[in-house]
């Protein structure tokens, strides 16, 4: 089970939600800090209908040069599908809240609409860790798992995805826990170290430190580690020393891609269920002589 993080809403238009023309096919695309990627994706199996294309994000990252890679994108691929967008940094109903690694113009903008314009199709905008946690969830190391599991990528910033019972709780932001008076990110992100040039046995000491304090404060059940490094994951894993069983990501570099297209379709699956008709809600009263619920 999954939910959509921070309510998805389409972008403009009066037709929002047309039926996608491929059924269960949604164009997945991951904006990062470094590249942005994208790519069809069958839904019902998470896997690209076509071979991903990556394109360098522009510098700097404004919000109109983003779009119109976004719009190449969709344009590459042609069809009709509806898009799911990864963002670096908080969104709530396609508003962008934070951009600690892409420029601050971003902050504040509707990404819904931005890129609904730039492509001419609806679309939705979330979390990049959300999209890989989602991902992994349905597809990848979290398949079948409940509890509560904590999906941490380690890239060039560190995402984090809090999932229970498979539903998201979206926008966690762990990454910018304070560990020795700094934000973890930058101290244990992956681009930390490359550019430190710190050995695996170092830079594992520090993500051993913070995953401590993740655990300590969700006390998840299990650990996904995703990012690019998680290929690496031979490296870096066994010199850690969790209280909790701490995994690598399956789906790597198509984690978001994957991610980011099954939150919009189930955007476009919630838009089409009926909803209940408006009127007031009936109250209902307890029946005479009826004992008050207990409430705790
Ligand atoms: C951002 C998160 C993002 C992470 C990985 C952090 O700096 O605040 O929102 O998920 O980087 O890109």
């Amino acid at each position: 089970m999954m939910g959509p993080a921070a309510g998805p809403e389409p972008s403009a238009g009066p037709n929002r939600w047309p039926r996608s023309g491929e059924l269960n096919t949604y164009l997945g695309i991951d904006i990062g800090g470094s590249g942005i990627k994208g790519a069809p994706v069958d839904t019902a199996t998470g896997r690209l209908t076509a071979e991903r294309i990556h394109i360098a994000t522009p510098v700097p990252a404004r919000p109109e040069a983003v779009a119109e890679v976004v719009a190449t994108i969709s344009q590459h691929f042609g069809g009709d599908h509806h898009i799911g967008c990864t963002f670096p940094g908080v969104v709530m109903r396609g508003v962008i809240r934070t951009a600690a690694n892409l420029d601050p113009a971003w902050v504040g903008l509707d990404a819904h609409a931005l890129l609904g314009h730039a492509t001419h199709r609806s679309v939705t905008v979330l979390n990049d860790a959300d999209a890989a946690g989602i991902a992994e969830m349905a597809f990848g190391a979290g398949r079948q798992r409940c509890g509560v599991v904590l999906m941490v990528t380690l890239g060039t910033g560190i995402g984090t995805a809090l999932f229970l019972d498979g539903r998201l709780v979206p926008n966690t932001e762990f990454g910018h826990l304070e560990v020795r008076g700094k934000d973890a990110e930058r101290r244990a992100a992956a681009r930390v170290r490359d550019e430190r040039h710190l050995t695996w046995k170092r830079w594992a000491g520090r993500v051993d430190e913070y995953l401590g304090r993740l655990e300590a404060l969700c006390n998840p059940e299990l650990i996904i580690i995703g990012g690019g490094v998680s290929a690496r994951a031979e490296r870096f894993l066994p010199l850690l020393h969790p209280g909790c069983p701490v995994i690598a990501a399956q789906l790597q570099n198509e984690a978001g891609i994957v991610g980011a297209a099954l939150h919009v379709r189930d955007a476009v699956e919630a838009a089409a269920r009926p909803r209940p008709s408006p009127g007031r809600p009936v109250a209902r009263r307890p029946a005479a002589g009826a004992r008050r619920p207990r409430l705790y």
